[in-house]
C-alpha cells in the first residue's frame, strides 16, 4: 500500500473541507472508530514483527499528518468563521433610550459602593491591585513563607509560568496583598479600604471559585485594638442601618496580624410571619434567643508586615482587617445561595438588583429604597 499517496489525497481533501461540519465529517472518516486509518493502525497487530517495524513508522506517520491537517484547518476555520461575525454584527448605538429604565445594579456592587461612601465618610481612600499577583504580595510578605499551611488553606489558582524576577505568579487569594502595595506606594500614614475580586478553587452553596472582599488598613502612630474595635463597630453600625449592633473580638490567628481577632457580631433568632425562624442582627449575642455570628478577620499588623511594606515597625503601627463582601450583602439584603450571584440571570438581578437611581449616600441612608 501506498502511505504516502493516501496521506497526500487526505491532506488535499482537508485542506478543500469549506466547513467545520464537512471537517468532522473527514474526521470521523479517517480517525473515527471505524476511520480508514484507524483500521490500517488496527491491521498492525497482527503484522509479523518485521513487517510491523517497516510499514508501522509509515502508518503512524500517517496518522499524525492526518491529525495535525485537521487540527490546523480547524483552526482556520474558526478563524475565519469569527472575522465573519464580526464583519456582519454590529450595535447601532443611535437607537433611542427604553420608555422604562431597564437593567439593575447587581448587590455585589450595591455593597461596595456603600462601603466606599461609609469609610470616605471617615477618612479613607479606595486603594486597588492586581487581581494577577505574584506570590511575594500575596504570601511572603503578608509573613505566609513558602511552608507555611496557610499557602495550602488558601486553594491557589497559580499560573504555569513565573515573572521576570521568578515569582510565581497567581490570582490573588485575598485582598491582604494591597496592603503591602498601598505601604510600599504611598509611605505611612495610611487609611485606606481596598475592595476587589478574590480567587479559590472551592464551590458550594456559600463558595464560589471568584468572590468579593474588602480589606481595611490603618497605619499611623500609636494605633492601638481600640482603634479597630471603633472603627468596625461605627462601619458596621453605618452598614446595616441599627445601633444595637454588638461585637464580640474573639483571639485568633492570622500570619499577618499579632494579636489577630475574629470578630463575631450578635444576631437574634425570630420567627417570620411565613413561620420560618430568621437571624437578625442586633443586641448581644449571650441574650437569650440570640447568637454570635462570624463576620470578619482583624487584627494589629504584624511587624513583620509593615517592614515587607517599608516601613519602621517601631515608629508605625496599624490595625487591618479583611471582610467577605458577598457575605456582607446576602446578611443585608437575604440571599442564600451564593452562586446565584454570578449565573448572570436576568430574573435574579431583576428580583435582587438595585434602581441605577438610588445611589447610597450617608445622608440618605446607605440601604437601598432609603
Ligand atoms: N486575608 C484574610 C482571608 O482572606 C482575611 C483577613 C484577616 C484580612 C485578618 C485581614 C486581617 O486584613 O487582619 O482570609
Amino acid at each position: 500500500m501506498d502511505y504516502a499517496a493516501t496521506r497526500e489525497e487526505a491532506l488535499a481533501r482537508i485542506a478543500a473541507a469549506q466547513d467545520l461540519d464537512a471537517l468532522e465529517k473527514l474526521r470521523v472518516e479517517f480517525l473515527g472508530k471505524q476511520g480508514s486509518v484507524s483500521l490500517l493502525l488496527k491491521t498492525l497487530g497482527a503484522m509479523s514483527p518485521e513487517e510491523r517495524r517497516s510499514t508501522g513508522p509509515q502508518i503512524h506517520a500517517l496518522r499524525e499528518g492526518v491529525s495535525d491537517a485537521l487540527t490546523a484547518r480547524k483552526t482556520a476555520l474558526e478563524g475565519a468563521a469569527l472575522e465573519a461575525r464580526l464583519a456582519n454584527e454590529s450595535v447601532d448605538l443611535t437607537l433611542p433610550a427604553p420608555e422604562a429604565p431597564r437593567g439593575s445594579i447587581h448587590p455585589v456592587s450595591q455593597v461596595l459602593d456603600e462601603l466606599a461612601e461609609i469609610f470616605a465618610d471617615l477618612g479613607f481612600a479606595v486603594a486597588t491591585g492586581p487581581e494577577i499577583e505574584d506570590d511575594w504580595h500575596n504570601f511572603t510578605a503578608l509573613n505566609i513563607p513558602e511552608s507555611h499551611p496557610a499557602r495550602a488553606m488558601h486553594d491557589t489558582f497559580y499560573f504555569p509560568d513565573s515573572d521576570t524576577e521568578g515569582r510565581r505568579m497567581l490570582l490573588r487569594t485575598h485582598t491582604s496583598p494591597v496592603q503591602i502595595r498601598s505601604m510600599l506606594e504611598q509611605g505611612a500614614p495610611i487609611r485606606i479600604i481596598a475592595p476587589g475580586r478574590v480567587y479559590r478553587s472551592d464551590s458550594d452553596a456559600t463558595h464560589t471559585p471568584m468572590f468579593h472582599q474588602v480589606e481595611g488598613l490603618v497605619i499611623d502612630k500609636g494605633i492601638h485594638l481600640g482603634h479597630l474595635k471603633w472603627t468596625l463597630e461605627t462601619f458596621l453600625k453605618a452598614f446595616f442601618e441599627r445601633d444595637d449592633i454588638v461585637l464580640r473580638l474573639r483571639p485568633s490567628y492570622f500570619p499577618f496580624t499579632e494579636p489577630s481577632v475574629e470578630v463575631d457580631v450578635g444576631f437574634a433568632q425570630v420567627n417570620g410571619a411565613d413561620g420560618k425562624s430568621r437571624r437578625v442582627l442586633g443586641g448581644c449575642g449571650d441574650a437569650p434567643g440570640h447568637g454570635w455570628m462570624e463576620l470578619l478577620g482583624s487584627g494589629m499588623v504584624n511587624r513583620k508586615v509593615i517592614e515587607a511594606g517599608g516601613l519602621d515597625p517601631d515608629e508605625w503601627q496599624g490595625f487591618a482587617f479583611g471582610i467577605g463582601v458577598d457575605r456582607l450583602a446576602m446578611l443585608k439584603y437575604g440571599m442564600d445561595d451564593l452562586r446565584a450571584f454570578f449565573d448572570g440571570d436576568v430574573r435574579w438581578l431583576a428580583h435582587y438588583g438595585f434602581s441605577a437611581f438610588d445611589v447610597p449616600t450617608l445622608s440618605a441612608g446607605v440601604g437601598a429604597g432609603a
